[in-house]
């Protein structure tokens, strides 16, 4: 039985698979109407979602599936002090394949050790997310038509967001990547990540607080929100926030093939002003999303 804990626990081979299949289906969805018919989707969200529990639950049901769970902590048996051990073995006799979200890192590998079915980690504390990392490639791949040799600028809370630590663990798979950090001095990219995942692949990358100078020299600019709620005090929150906010007039500066991607849920950090460009791609993303879960469902029901 196979889980997706981290993007790692697919090879480049496998990957590169699952984005084929994920942009056959979504070439050909009528082919995939009910290829899961009879089988179960339980998604544990034990943290805030919108896009990632839905698209789970939209893929199941794109598949011909159905879906079950909850989606917060205090709704669930968590809140009388039940463990992930615990709920996961129930919920291995209920349904066929599950999506967990937990405040802290690790909880999905822990629940797969105790589980009869696969799991898939759809957001682990500030540590990884593997299906917003495929996502994020299949976009790039679909929009840019390659994965290869681009420069990629992650703009933001580079110390919390776990899809940033997540692509950057996928980007250094493939050929040819730079990476330019760019945030405040107190929200860098962790030294593990710098150390452990750029260094170690001799990856090209530089630092900056300045989103006009790195501008420029982008192919991808990946904008992430400040994750309020890995911080431990307010004021600090409030005092980075809006660090940086893209703009039309920030734009400018940016290549006219500058693709703009987001995880979503934004605040401030992208002006609405700037949904109009053709640059803009977070919503498409967002929309992709869907295919390469249907995608991820399949391969680990073995399905395909
Ligand atoms: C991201 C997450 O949960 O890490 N959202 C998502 O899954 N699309 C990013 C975020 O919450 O800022």
């Amino acid at each position: 039985m196979r889980h997706l804990i981290s993007p790692l626990d697919f090879s480049v081979e496998e990957t590169n698979e699952i984005l084929d299949l994920a942009d056959h289906i979504y070439r050909h969805p009528e082919q995939y109407s009910d290829i899961c018919k009879g089988k179960k989707i339980a998604t544990l969200f034990y943290e805030p979602s919108t896009r990632t529990r839905l698209s789970f639950e939209a893929a199941m049901l794109n598949l011909g599936g159905s879906v079950l769970g909850f989606s917060s902590a205090a709704s669930s048996s968590v809140s009388k002090g039940e463990t992930v051990a615990d709920t996961i073995r129930i919920i291995s006799s209920y349904a066929d394949i599950c999506a967990m979200r937990h405040p802290k890192e690790g909880a999905p590998l822990v629940a797969s050790k105790y589980s009869g079915i696969p799991v898939i980690n759809a957001g682990d504390g500030g540590h990884n997310h593997p299906t917003q990392t495929f996502t994020d490639i299949f976009t790039i791949k679909e929009l840019k038509g390659n994965l290869s040799n681009m420069t990629i600028g992650f703009c933001g809370d580079l110390k919390f967001g776990r899809t940033v630590h997540s692509l950057i663990n996928e980007l250094v798979r493939y050929t040819g990547f730079k990476f330019i950090l760019i945030s405040p001095d107190e929200l860098k990219l962790p030294d593990y990540v710098k150390n452990e995942v750029l260094d170690r692949n001799h990856c090209p990358y530089v630092e900056t607080r300045s989103l006009e100078e790195a501008l420029p020299g982008l192919d991808i600019l990946y904008m992430t929100r400040v994750q309020k709620e890995r911080f431990f005090n307010e004021e600090d929150y409030i005092r980075l926030r809006d660090t940086y906010v893209l703009d039309t007039k920030k734009l400018q500066y940016a290549k006219k093939d500058c693709l703009i991607l987001h995880p979503l849920p934004r605040v401030n950090e992208i002006a609405p002003e700037v949904d109009d460009d053709p640059r803009a791609a977070y919503f498409t993303q967002a929309k992709l999303g869907v295919y390469v879960r249907m995608a991820i469902i399949l391969r680990l029901l073995g399905l395909r």
